[in-house]
């Protein structure tokens, strides 16, 4: 059975992502196309799309792709009508190739006309719709999104059977208590999608050592996480974790089993037991603001003092995982006027530690951008 994936802006981070879920939740999937835009795959048996949309962050739409072929014609188009309908309302969207949809959907209009049903149709205004147009007309419960994505030389036609739910990401990042903009809060998107990248079945206890207002821990419990750890520096930072944690508690309706506690990076040691942590998902602390106007020797500075940081953030994480457990950490690198300034890893890393994944996550005209480093710590 095939499945399509329709991706968001950060498409390999949104790739892997899936890829570490699929492997999570044990579901043998192959994928047999690949795009910008999205991703199909070879499902070995039904996929739970509400479930799976549920866990992923980077994923916009999931469908079903129902046929595929070298051109698009209406026939195609019309298999993926609901039969019993007599007032259809739908919509076409389209990834990766240019057609038109607007002469598509009269034709469409037309046939349904001479079966004697009655269609509305959803314009996108751009070449498809948003999740936000697919939820607000109801296209999923009482009528089709009809998706097309050009592969190479073949035209896949499927229908959305999920849609992200933009309103549940929007309330629990806006809608929290304490919200600290200065120091910087990580996307909740992106710390789910962190999340996901770790791979951990277990789920038992997540650690973050720079846990802000407790993005990364909200996320967790999200996804099932029995115990989550925050620490920071910041007597403020933990302080918004606790007041989010228990505004979560209340919104949830559900004990949180969690703890938050003042402390350094460098002496969490002494009040974590070692090799107790199942996993880290973390964004240190990426360096002061820049402005601008920085200088090539102040730029070089910083980078030097992130690479003392980060040699300390590593040896301190190295020491909490537990051996063959994931982290999945936050490195920047400063671009500015077209130069790159960043820290080699392999040098600081301590040994124990492996690569075990890479990928970038930059907004356009970003100067620091985050590195997303996955990390294993080897068995021995
Ligand atoms: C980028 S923020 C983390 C954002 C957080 N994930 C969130 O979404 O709210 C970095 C945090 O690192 C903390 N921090 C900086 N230096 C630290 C250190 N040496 N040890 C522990 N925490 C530190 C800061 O107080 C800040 O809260």
């Amino acid at each position: 059975m095939q499945y399509f994936f329709i991706l968001g802006r950060e498409n390999l981070l949104s790739l892997a992502e899936i890829e570490s879920v699929l492997i999570r939740l044990e579901l043998k999937a192959k994928l047999i196309a690949k795009e910008t835009d999205f991703a199909i795959f070879d499902f070995e048996e039904k996929l739970d799309e509400t479930l799976m949309m549920a866990q992923l962050a980077g994923t916009i739409k999931i469908g079903r792709v129902v046929n595929q072929s070298r051109n698009i014609t209406v026939q195609a188009l019309l298999d993926l009508i609901p039969e019993k309908e007599t007032k259809v309302i739908f919509g076409i969207s389209c990834y990766n190739a240019k057609l038109p949809i607007n002469n598509l959907a009269k034709q469409l209009k037309n046939k349904l006309k001479d079966l004697d049903k009655n269609a509305r149709f959803v314009p996108a205004g751009e070449s498809a719709l948003s999740s936000a147009h697919v939820t607000k007309n109801k296209l999923i419960e009482k009528g089709v999104e009809i998706v097309i994505m050009k592969s190479k030389e073949t035209f896949f036609v499927g229908k959305t059977l999920a849609v992200q739910d933009f309103e549940k990401f929007s309330h629990f990042d806006y809608d929290r208590p304490a919200r600290d903009t200065k120091s910087g809060m990580l996307p909740p998107k992106l710390a789910q999608m962190m999340l996901n990248l770790a791979e951990d079945s277990e789920q038992k206890c997540l650690l973050d050592p720079f846990c802000g207002s407790g993005t990364v821990l909200q996320q967790a419990i999200f996804l099932g996480y029995e115990q989550v750890i925050g620490s920071d520096l910041s007597e403020t930072a933990v302080r918004d974790t606790a007041t989010n944690l228990h505004w979560l508690e209340k919104e949830l309706n559900k004990k949180i089993n969690f703890k938050a506690t003042k402390c350094d990076i460098k002496n969490l040691t002494s009040i974590v037991k070692p090799e107790s942590i199942s996993a880290i998902v973390t964004e240190p602390d990426l360096g002061p603001a820049l402005r601008g106007h920085e200088n090539d020797k102040e730029l070089r500075e910083n980078i030097q003092n992130l690479r003392d940081f980060y040699r300390v953030v590593f040896s301190q994480i190295n020491s909490l995982l537990a051996p063959g457990r994931p982290a999945v950490i936050v490195v920047p690198e400063i671009k500015m006027r077209g130069k790159t300034y960043k820290f080699e890893i392999n040098q600081i890393l301590p040994p124990e530690l492996k690569i075990a994944g890479h990928w970038q996550y930059a907004r356009k005209d970003q100067r620091i951008i985050r590195n997303i480093y996955k990390f294993i710590k080897r068995k021995q």
